[in-house]
């Protein structure tokens, strides 16, 4: 019989997190089942950082980005020793089941204490939505609306200067940020994992979008793919618009989850 289980956010937060951990432990609660918040992710996990939940400790959370729980990268937690580390901690605290919220590294976590004996739920909590079987992650809405704000943003400016704005985005290894804010935005250029680079194409494509009189143009590019400086330098030197790159960073994490992200999560 479950009697206690865990919560944990682990990897890169994402805005709704929050409200995923308040509806985990509320409804938990409210089903005679104690909760306890694991603060910073497998490390809080392997450390013992664990506090007991009641309904009051997650009031006022859902419209806050962030995660109240902390977050953390641990690539230890690979090592067999250190997953038994984090199994004896769980055992010792009469844990019997995690609920972890996160991206791919998170889900190998829960993969790693399942396969120890401990029963996991993972909840696809990242900007980048990359988990298989889950058409959105919490996170993604968010983020992507605030990339498209910025960029609407830079369009105005750079409509104003014959300038090509290259935008990086978010997005790990998926371009699903990149693409969806791309046709948002009605961008002339889209640059993601599943694309390509071709820098070649890219500049005789802005040189075509010229000869059709186009004041400005707009580039996404998803992080990891190209080098967003040395491009926007290339196109100010070979062809009619002065290139300028933006990289959003993590400005994407944070923020208020839409509602969107608020109900999934
Ligand atoms: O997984 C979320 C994410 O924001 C990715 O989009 C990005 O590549 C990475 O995390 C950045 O990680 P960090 O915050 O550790 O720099």
């Amino acid at each position: 019989m479950l009697r206690k289980i865990g919560i944990l956010t682990s990897g890169g937060d994402s805005p709704g997190m929050n409200a995923a951990i308040r509806a985990v432990t509320r409804t938990a609660l409210s089903n005679g089942i104690e909760v306890v918040g694991i603060h910073d992710g497998y490390k809080g996990l392997v450390e013992g950082n664990y506090e007991p939940f009641t309904k009051v400790s997650v009031s006022e959370t859902m419209a806050r980005g962030g995660t109240i729980l902390g977050s953390a990268r641990l690539p230890e937690f690979k090592d067999e020793e250190v997953v038994l580390k984090g199994c004896q901690k769980l055992k010792e605290n009469n844990i019997d089941a995690v609920v972890v919220i996160g991206g791919d590294g998170t889900y190998r976590g829960a993969d790693s204490l399942t396969k120890h004996g401990i029963n996991c739920i993972a909840l696809p909590g990242t900007i980048d939505n990359d988990i298989q079987g889950t058409d959105f992650t919490i996170g993604f809405d968010t983020a992507l609306n605030t990339i498209v704000e910025c960029v609407d943003k830079l369009k105005d400016t750079s409509s104003s200067h014959h300038r090509c704005s290259v935008v990086e985005v978010m997005g790990n290894r998926c371009g699903d940020l990149a693409i969806y804010s791309g046709i948002s935005c009605g961008a002339e250029i889209l640059i993601t994992p599943e694309t390509g680079y071709d820098e070649e194409a890219v500049l005789e494509k802005l040189k075509y979008f010229e000869t059709r009189k186009k004041n400005h143009a707009i580039v996404i590019v998803s992080e990891k793919v190209c080098d967003v400086n040395a491009l926007a330098d290339k196109i100010s030197k070979s062809t009619g618009f002065a290139g300028r790159a933006t990289i959003l960073g993590h400005i994407q994490r944070g923020g208020a989850p839409t509602p969107t992200d608020r109900v999934l999560a």
